[in-house]
């Protein structure tokens, strides 16, 4: 069964660890991040953006898909299906389509409006059951059409939004979607510890997982972040498994071609990079 986020994240901010979210894009992503956590006996968050919602086929189609799939392959840890960088349309749609936890991404609106937006898309979520993100101050580089100049959070707002009663907040610190450049100064914990005393015991949520060196992603953890959200790094896995899997000619070789062989490497790539990201979150057997 699907779960709300809140119960897993406020647990993970007691207990000093973080939940994974990784972002789903097909059937075979989602089977491996899922069978990845439940031999882990970790709680999971599955992300889909905008993009990947339409590329599957629509928000119904998913909630159907990871709803059946939990059944059919006995998953029984804390699963939420979240909605990454929802837009105010995309929020309703993804309560109405069953999903359990939604992000409302307000950041490019002024303050005000982002206030209002996420006060009323907070009731109505609450109303439904699902948890809610909010977004202040911008994450850096693209998420799948969603741009952000990465400027960071004013601790300030993130209380008049924490206030709001969101179940956990994005707060920009410096993090960027997609590969870091050689040159990124690294995350802003300065900005970190001025957000987590303005908003007490908020779980914080980092986003631009991947490439974030492991002990900056322990100080985030030790500084309040309880869900770090990770998608390129899966796309790398996949590509690369793939890639070899082709390049060696394995795809020519008697049946290769199916597409059940030819993405089975990528697919067992995905579970490798999960299984990773799990263990430095230090999320295994807390399910
Ligand atoms: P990465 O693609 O950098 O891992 O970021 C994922 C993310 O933050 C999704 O919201």
């Amino acid at each position: 069964m699907l779960v709300s986020a809140k119960r897993m994240l406020d647990k993970a901010r007691e207990g000093k660890y973080a939940v994974g979210q990784f972002n789903i894009n097909n059937l075979e992503w989602t089977k491996s991040i899922l069978l990845t956590a439940q031999e882990l006996q970790s709680p999971v968050i599955l992300g889909v953006s905008e993009g990947a919602g339409k590329y599957m086929a629509g928000y119904r189609t998913v909630s159907a898909m990871v709803k059946a799939m939990l059944e059919e392959l006995n998953i029984t840890v804390p699963v939420a299906l979240h909605l990454d960088h929802g837009s105010y349309e995309g929020c309703y749609q993804c309560i109405k389509a069953g999903f359990s936890s939604i992000m409302f991404d307000g950041s490019h609106y002024s303050i005000e409006e982002n206030i209002e937006k996420t006060r009323e898309l907070v009731k109505v979520a609450h109303a439904m059951g699902l948890s809610l993100e909010a977004e202040v101050g911008s994450i850096g580089g693209e998420e799948d059409g969603v741009v952000g100049l990465g400027e960071c959070a004013d601790p300030q707002e993130c209380k008049a939004i924490a206030d709001l009663g969101i179940d956990f907040l994005a707060a920009g610190i410096g993090n960027i979607h997609g590969k870091y450049p050689e040159n990124w100064p690294g995350l802003r914990f300065d900005v970190l510890e001025s957000i987590k005393k303005a908003v007490g015991d908020m779980p914080l949520v980092l986003h631009g997982g991947t490439g974030i060196p492991e002990d900056m992603i322990k100080k985030a953890v030790s500084l309040g972040v309880a869900k770090i959200n990770v998608n390129t790094e899966c796309q790398l896995t996949f590509a690369a498994a793939t890639r070899a899997y082709v390049e060696a000619g394995k795809d020519l070789e008697g049946k290769g071609f199916d597409p059940r062989k030819l993405l089975a490497p990528g697919a067992e790539a995905i579970k490798g990079t999960v299984k990773e990201k799990m263990e430095l979150f230090g999320s295994v057997g807390k399910a």
